[in-house]
């Protein structure tokens, strides 16, 4: 494969001298402490060797439960939220044609995604499409009890036993939940839907390489031998024991870190490419979950460029200068697409004429970088080879040893997410669940 390529020139070189060089014996130890597992949430570090620990057996079984989703469904509906959706959205959506559903023909079923909301219109528009479709879900979620996701399950399970008779409903629902706990664990034991298991020490934002986010890209057609392939070689990329120098991983991880102490407190990430817009709000997550937590950490943020320069691109080039960028470029693109002649050169492009559209694409995101670094936007450029399952196994698993690197630099623990369960409780008490009375009360006279 070839790798995916770090640049942080145009970063450091807003950091004072030795900056970097000051954290370097520092993200080696953390990389050390992940490895030996005696850091803050060591138990939650099975997606460490995650990669490696996939055997072909278990691609295999992946497989296979989703060839029969593939036989036997024109749609399939993943219901999920957070880290049980959005790595899988992310993959799907980057390996995927832009205009799949309007095309005629298909490969494999539609992937749908629900359980990430709960807007009525969204729901409702959801189970009417499902109407005429020969549909299947996938329900994942790792507690089992999120509420969005149980909502938009009983919705679905209700509709594919009407629709299509509890025997063909058992077949085409699939669950990925917890060993024991939890309402889907029950309810697929009870149904006997074909199921699997998320471990234990596994949190949801890093359990893409599980079954979490292989069965739904498997069932969308995509290669998750080569997404796994891709992260293995990550994996032993960035093992414990690589130098500071060698590794993709500890450089992000001490430069994002170097820049945060200098004042950069939100990252931008900026993609020339919208299939990546997924792969942006994933990568939101797995940061935004594992490091704002004790007033602290980076807010990760992200834009589609150009598309955004003309919306965003003015606070960027020139608002408050809070902020550093980390693009995600592709090499080459998949298809090939020549700028045209016109005879009448009424907008003056022809001397663009015979060149790929990428070659522009290049150069916006050349200018676009430039302007930003001359605007005072410190610049990280990460380059994937081609926007295919090896490059994006790789890519996830360098954010992921690059995530927990970073967090423990900033000295929290990266592996919890405290603050997610705060709305939960007030929503609980706000909608009268049996037990929340009394709080229910008191939240009503607040606002
Ligand atoms: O990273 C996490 O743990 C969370 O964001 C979860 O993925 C999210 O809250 C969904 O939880 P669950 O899979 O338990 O439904």
């Amino acid at each position: 494969m070839n790798s995916i390529i770090l640049d942080t020139t145009a970063a450091e070189q807003f950091l004072s001298a030795g900056a970097v060089d000051a954290l370097k014996e520092k993200a080696v130890a953390a990389r050390a402490a992940l490895e030996a597992a005696t850091c803050p949430g060591n138990d939650f570090l099975g997606w460490l060797h995650l990669p490696t620990s996939v055997t072909p057996d278990i691609i295999a079984d992946i497989q296979a439960t989703a060839k029969t989703l593939q036989e036997e469904c024109d749609t399939v509906v993943v219901a999920g939220i957070g880290g049980s959706y959005l790595g899988a959205r992310a993959v799907i959506e980057a390996l995927g044609d832009s205009f799949a559903w309007l095309r005629d023909k298909r490969d494999a079923p539609t992937v749908l995604f629900a359980g990430n909301n709960i807007a009525e219109d969204y729901l409702a528009e959801l189970t009417d499409l499902l109407r005429t479709r020969r549909f299947g879900v996938i329900n994942i979620s790792k507690s089992g009890t999120t509420t969005e996701t149980a909502l938009a399950f009983r919705l679905l399970k209700k509709q594919c036993e009407e629709q299509r008779g509890k025997d063909t409903a058992r077949r085409v629902i699939v669950a990925v939940t917890d060993a024991k706990r939890g309402a889907a664990r029950v309810t697929a034991d009870k149904e006997g839907y074909k199921s699997y298991v998320i471990p234990d020490n596994v949190g949801g934002r890093f359990s893409v390489l599980t079954p979490v986010g292989l069965l739904p890209i498997a069932v969308a057609g995509y290669d998750i031998a080569a997404l796994i392939d891709g992260a293995q070689q990550m994996e032993r990329a960035t093992a414990d024991g690589t130098a500071f120098d060698d590794s993709l991983a500890l450089r992000y991880a001490a430069v994002r870190n170097a820049l945060y102490a200098q004042g950069k407190k939100i990252e931008i990430m900026a993609n020339f490419q919208p299939k990546l817009h997924y792969v942006a709000e994933w990568w939101k997550q797995l940061y935004g979950e594992s490091e704002g937590k004790q007033g602290k950490g980076i807010f990760p943020a992200s834009v589609d460029l150009t598309t955004d320069l003309h919306s965003m691109g003015q606070w960027i080039q020139d608002g408050e200068r809070t902020i550093f960028e980390t693009v995600v470029s592709v090499a080459e693109p998949e298809k090939t697409l020549l700028f045209p002649h016109d005879d009448e050169n009424l907008d003056g492009l022809n001397f663009l004429e015979g060149r790929r559209v990428d070659q522009v694409n290049k150069m916006a995101e050349l200018g676009t970088r430039l302007a930003h670094v001359d605007g005072g936007v410190p610049n990280i450029r990460i380059t994937l080879p081609r926007l295919d399952a090896r490059s994006l196994g790789a890519l996830i698993y360098f954010f992921e040893v690059g995530c927990g690197v970073s967090g423990l630099l900033l000295g929290v623990n990266p592996f919890d997410q405290p603050g997610v369960e705060a709305y939960k409780k007030n929503m609980f008490a706000l909608l009268g669940k049996p037990g929340y009375e009394a709080e229910g009360e008191t939240l009503r006279k607040r606002l």
